[in-house]
């Protein structure tokens, strides 16, 4: 009887290699992996060894949180307590993890979100993300704390969005505005959860300040990670000269090593929904709130005339004790109406990507790994990190009988 309906059966197809195995997942990049992420199988791995390859003031300001780092904790905390509920028996041969988002396809439902500094950490790492988003077809944001002209940005990534911190007066927002969008830029991102800068310790106790300013602790810390010191440091210095913040308004800012230039911060704390109308009057294209995770904040985004919102507590660095994002979304979901809805925060598995679309989100975006990933491997390595957590996605749609992350909902997670 066995083998009779084994004979009835379709033979079976032999998948020997990534693409085939994984239909719908990102490829890896080809050729040798950079060495700093050969042995990373997931985007977990990241962190530990870009610790190894960072002097410690760098690594503290990216990985740190703020005060006692329970925002970044609950981030993970908050995936971490939901499970996920698996179908069986569901064809999910054809599954897709394609999505369109402000009208343009997408590989996948996550992309790089903004974070400033990363030239820093990775030779020239703002063109290097940029690029391995374009190369994965997954978005990719530059944040307006960049070091690298933004510019330089879009003709690496036509796509690429900009995240803006929005100047404290019309002028110098009318012009910042002015100039992303005469760039090409088609999406603005205007992030409004740092009225004022946060508290972390982490980076006080490490000698970290934007601008740096020279020390015996940067020197230190510099030369006992010869392979930043010379990998990224030394050759952007030769290459590029003094990195300088190049995006926070119309003009270029201050360098990122000095012993007397301020930053300036502008007054920021006086922003206002008022001023987020002037700017919606004035920017044509699509344009993200990010940071907010109050329901009656995203009412008022929609009101305002926002296409959409990052649900976000910046990945716990600015107020400590803000609630988790994930733990966010389904309030704020409500009160969206037609906006997109994105989130981010603590994201790092294809399991946290499924469960935040399951509770509502429409797209996800992740920081640290990505940052890591280009300190460890550039363009390549971020490419990797991309892929693998493509692959994962594609397996846990397999896995809990999913055939797109467009059908994802509440009914693939327990009510925990
Ligand atoms: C950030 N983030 C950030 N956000 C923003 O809007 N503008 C910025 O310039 C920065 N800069 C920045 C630097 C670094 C080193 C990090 C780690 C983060 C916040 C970022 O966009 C995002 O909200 C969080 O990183 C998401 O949390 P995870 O994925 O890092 O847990």
């Amino acid at each position: 009887m066995a083998a009779s309906m084994d004979e009835t059966r379709a033979p079976p197809v032999v998948r020997a290699n990534f693409p085939s195995r994984y239909p719908s997942g990102i490829p890896r990049p080809e050729g040798v992996l950079p060495r700093g992420v050969r042995g990373v199988l997931s985007l977990e791995d990241l962190e530990p060894a870009a610790r190894r390859r960072l002097p410690r003031f760098l690594f503290g300001f990216i990985s740190g949180g703020v005060e006692t780092n329970e925002a970044r904790e609950g981030n993970r905390a908050a995936f971490a307590r939901r499970r996920l509920l698996p179908r069986v028996l569901v064809d999910t041969s054809a599954r897709s993890q394609a999505t369109t988002l402000f009208g343009h396809g997408y590989a996948s439902s996550f992309g790089v979100a903004p974070m400033g500094g990363v030239a820093l950490a990775a030779f020239e790492g703002d063109l290097q993300l940029a690029r391995a988003a374009a190369a994965a077809n997954i978005p990719y944001v530059l944040s307006g704390a960049s070091l690298v002209p933004l510019e330089a940005v879009i003709a690496a990534n036509p796509n690429a969005w900009f995240q803006a911190y929005i100047p404290g007066d019309r002028v110098h927002i009318g012009a910042l505005v002015e100039r992303v969008g005469r760039a090409g830029y088609g999406t603005l991102v205007v992030t409004a959860d740092v009225p004022v800068p946060a508290n972390r310790e982490n980076n006080v106790r490490n000698g970290w300040s934007l601008p740096l300013r020279p020390s015996p602790t940067l020197a230190y810390e510099s030369l006992i990670h010869p392979g930043w010191l010379f990998g990224t440091w030394l050759a952007t210095l030769k290459k590029n000269g003094m990195p300088h913040f190049e995006n926070m308004a119309a003009s270029r800012g201050a360098p990122v090593l000095s012993a007397n230039a301020e930053r300036s911060f502008g007054s920021r704390d006086a922003l206002s929904w008022v001023d987020m109308a002037w700017i919606r009057k004035r920017w044509a294209g699509k344009l993200v709130l990010k940071g907010l995770l109050a329901p009656e904040d995203a009412r008022r985004a929609q009101e305002t005339g926002f296409d959409g919102i990052i649900v976000s507590n910046h990945g716990g660095r600015q107020l400590d004790f803000s609630v988790a994002s994930l733990d966010a979304l389904a309030g704020v979901k409500e009160e969206a109406g037609e906006m997109t809805v994105m989130l981010d925060g603590g994201v790092r598995r294809g399991t946290d990507v499924i469960k935040a679309l399951a509770l509502g989100a429409d797209f996800v975006f992740l920081g640290r790994p990505f940052i890591y990933a280009a300190a460890l491997g550039g363009e390549m390595g971020a490419r990797h990190a991309i892929a693998l957590l493509s692959e994962e996605i594609d397996r846990d749609l397999a896995l809990i009988g999913c055939g797109g992350l467009g059908d994802l909902d509440a009914r693939f997670l327990t009510g925990i």
